[in-house]
């Protein structure tokens, strides 16, 4: 670590520890390195002979869901099923040379993870004996960029959106209210067969008129009321109303409602999340599986997380980012617009809603503060 001695001084004579203190000063450098170390995903790579040796910390063995054991060991035997990792450190390892804040990412069980990596070459009379890795994860950094980027989009669309919709609602009120009459003088009449044709545009009208109404809540502004609610009560309603859809296409349903704290929201607008999260996973599951429905407390982020997950066929990796656009359906009768409006509903509430999927099952997560 050729100029890390120096700068170090250099950092600590600007903490005011300059002076004749040496004592002072070399526990304060300990301090800080053991801080690091801590704090830091780390990992020792060197060669012995043809085999690549690690030294790793337990941070870095809680970032790549290894069982941390200190000392040396084997890179390709610890790295075995992580190749991705395993190429980045040995391709470094063997170039020699180091770099600062290259952009990695990897998938963990629960999510995918950004690191940023800095690569250190360590010399011994100018001999290369190794290379240090140090981590820093910034997923939530690469998280808040996509969500921006998305609810710039969604605004756009939206405000399109509810232009259109606007316009076309009252021509449709008309042509609604014109062909209930016709209907009603259809029968009068004894037409049967062409009163069943009003009926059935009146059908496809109301149809529109729900779309219309999905457009609109993608839409700033909407008018919102905003009262104390019980989430547990609001899923156990939602979840009430689709019980027949479950039933038929043998889906099991399960709660798992802890205690929480109220949050602060408009009931209707909630439930609308909830219907579209669940008619989602019953969709997903076509015939069979299982529903659960869960809420818990995360007391030290004072959240309030509401899950639906289901036993349906997940969601592929390369749709993540995808399935909350406006119009994205992979669905023949889908418009797409469910998560839209849940995703902008949640965030007006200062909330958050993420997707996980590992290949088998879906669960979508509702995070949203609590109203205390
Ligand atoms: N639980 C789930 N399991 C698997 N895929 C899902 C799940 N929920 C959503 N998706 C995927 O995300 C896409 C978008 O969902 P979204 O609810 O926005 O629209 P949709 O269900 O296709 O249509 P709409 O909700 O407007 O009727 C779906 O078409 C599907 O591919
Ligand atoms: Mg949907």
């Amino acid at each position: 670590m050729g100029d890390t001695p120096s700068s170090m001084q250099h950092f600590l004579e600007n903490l005011g520890l300059q002076g004749s203190d040496v004592d002072l000063r070399n526990f304060a450098v300990l301090e800080v390195l053991r801080f690091t170390v801590n704090i830091y995903p780390m990992v020792f790579v060197f060669q012995k002979g043809e085999k690549h040796l690690m030294e790793m910390n337990a941070a870095f063995a809680e970032l790549f869901e290894l069982t941390y054991s200190p000392g040396i060991l084997d890179t390709n035997q610890v790295l075995d099923a992580k190749p991705g990792i395993l190429s980045l450190l040995i391709g470094t390892f063997s170039e020699k040379k180091g770099y600062l804040s290259h952009l990695h990412y990897f998938e963990r069980i629960d999510r995918l993870v950004y690191v940023l990596v800095d690569a250190q070459i360590i010399k011994k009379d100018e001999l290369h004996i190794g290379t240090v890795f140090i981590f820093r994860e910034i997923s939530n950094f690469v998280q808040l960029e996509t969500d921006l980027l998305r609810i710039d989009r969604l605004s756009t669309i939206g405000k399109m959106a509810a232009g259109i919709a606007h316009e076309v609602r009252n021509p449709m009120t008309s042509i609604r209210g014109f062909l209930q009459m016709l209907s009603h003088d259809l029968l009068d009449k004894g037409w049967e067969k062409q009163k069943g044709y009003t009926d059935l545009a009146l059908l496809e009208i109301d149809r529109v008129n729900e779309l219309l109404n999905q457009l609109l809540l993608l839409s700033k502004p909407v008018e919102f009321v905003l009262e104390d609610v019980d989430v547990n009560e609001l899923v156990k309603e939602v979840a009430k109303l689709h019980e027949s859809d479950a039933f038929i296409y043998q889906i099991q349903v399960n709660y798992r409602l802890a205690a929480v704290p109220k949050v602060k929201m408009d009931e209707n607008m909630f439930k609308q999340v909830l219907t579209n999260l669940i008619r989602n996973a019953i969709e997903a599951m076509e015939d069979s599986g299982e529903m659960t429905l869960s809420t818990r407390y995360e007391a030290d982020k004072d959240k309030v997380v509401i899950e639906v997950t289901d036993t349906g066929p997940g969601v592929p990796s390369y749709l993540n980012d995808r399935i909350f656009d406006a119009f994205f359906t992979t669905k023949e009768h889908g418009t797409g617009l469910g998560l839209a409006i849940c995703q902008r509903i949640v965030h007006e509430f200062g909330g958050h809603i993420r997707m996980t999927s590992k290949g088998y099952g879906t669960t979508f997560s509702i995070l949203l503060p609590s109203s205390t």
